[in-house]
């Protein structure tokens, strides 16, 4: 598979949440180049309920996962037949969803005869920064910040196969945060962006929120008593729909400064801690454009190089799960059919 000048096609399936993704990846001499990444987004459907509905889900991914697959294959130009190995995020996520990708891609292998390789949706995100850069071996070590709906995680990476978790939310994620004060304020699911992109008309100076956690002397984080502050300061303002809306600006401007800040600190501190000149930020929250330009700002002051993936790759897709799939070992259904006939989805496997 490391072989110079032999060109490998991966088929990679990502569906560990409410994204249903597809993608086709082509490795040869000149390193790795995405042919296609399709990504079924469930978020109108998900959106009127405040959150993900898992059983609505995993009964979407079905309904997409045929298409997404045919369409993947188009748009690369190739056709089944033209697959080397295939690669599927195996956990952590939900189950009913993880369970779509990762049989159907099971099913493929084997009726292709194909080795499969079982992929952590986190370790997609670590190296999801290097997938148009092809940078990675000369990045290592390197610090790792994932910052989705789900994990606020830091990890030292020396290797593709030596990452180290060195700090954690010990509460709310980061995304779940801005999700949760969109929902409160009636913005709507996922609040991400909804945030990101309001926060721009406001005043980050406006508000001082508190920053849990900053002085602690590990690498740990904690965003709940931030979410309580901002949701006890939007009561305080009159609740959600009787605030000015330039107020309501302001707020979520503070806030999201608040979560930047709290993030390039303790990215800071793991730098210093490890001897470490480069960072890799990845995960839906990752889009940030705020959290972008002040890690982008830090990296040229203190001499560290700062890698963010292109917006489209930092939310969930199949790409990233066949750019690690390049780097980890296969199972083959014909040679270790047992261990074939056992590869499962597991919902909390911990990297
Ligand atoms: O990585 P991802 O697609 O799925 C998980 O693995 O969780 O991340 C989704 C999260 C959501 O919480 C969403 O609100 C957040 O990423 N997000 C953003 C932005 N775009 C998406 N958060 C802040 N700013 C954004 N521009
Ligand atoms: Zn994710």
């Amino acid at each position: 598979m490391e072989e110079s000048g032999i060109k490998i096609i991966n088929l990679a399936f990502e569906s560990s949440c409410d994204d249903f993704s597809c993608a086709v990846l082509l490795k040869d001499g000149n390193g790795i180049k995405i042919l296609s990444n399709i990504i079924y987004s469930q978020d109108y459907i998900h959106s009127i309920y405040g959150g993900v509905v898992p059983e609505l889900a995993s009964r979407n991914h079905i309904k997409a996962s045929l298409p997404a697959l045919r369409i993947a294959v188009s748009e690369a130009g190739i056709t089944l037949k033209d697959v080397d190995l295939i690669s599927a995020t195996a956990g952590p996520g939900l189950v009913g969803s993880l369970l779509i990708g990762l049989m159907e891609a099971k099913t493929l292998s084997f009726a292709l005869n194909i080795p499969l390789i079982r992929i952590n949706h986190i370790e997609g995100h670590i190296f999801s920064p290097f997938l148009e850069t092809a940078e990675t071996e000369e990045s290592f070590p390197f610090i790792a910040l994932v910052i989705s709906g789900g994990h606020t995680h830091i990890y030292l990476v020396k290797s593709h196969n030596d990452i180290k978790l060195a700090g954690r939310t010990r509460d709310d994620a980061c995304g779940e945060l801005f999700d949760k004060v969109s929902n409160y304020l009636g913005f709507g699911y996922p609040g991400g962006k909804i945030i990101d992109g309001l926060a721009e008309k406001g005043n980050e100076n406006a508000f001082k929120f508190p920053l849990p956690m900053i002085r602690s002397r590990d690498l740990d984080m904690s965003f709940s008593g931030l979410k309580t502050a901002v949701i006890s300061t939007i009561d305080k303002l009159g609740g959600p729909g009787k605030i000015p809306e330039n107020i309501v600006y302001d707020v979520l401007a503070s806030l999201r400064e608040a979560v930047a800040e709290i993030l390039y600190k303790k990215t800071a501190a793991a730098c210093r801690i490890y001897g470490v000149k480069t960072v890799a930020v990845s995960g839906g929250v990752s889009a940030n454009s705020r959290i972008r330009s002040i890690f982008n700002g830090y990296g040229k002051n203190n001499n560290l190089k700062i890698f963010f993936p292109s917006v489209p790759h930092s939310t969930d897709n199949a790409a990233m799960i066949g750019y690690a799939g390049f780097f980890k070992t296969s199972v083959d259904p014909v040679e270790n059919r047992e261990e074939f006939l056992n590869i499962n989805a597991d919902p909390s496997w911990e990297l």
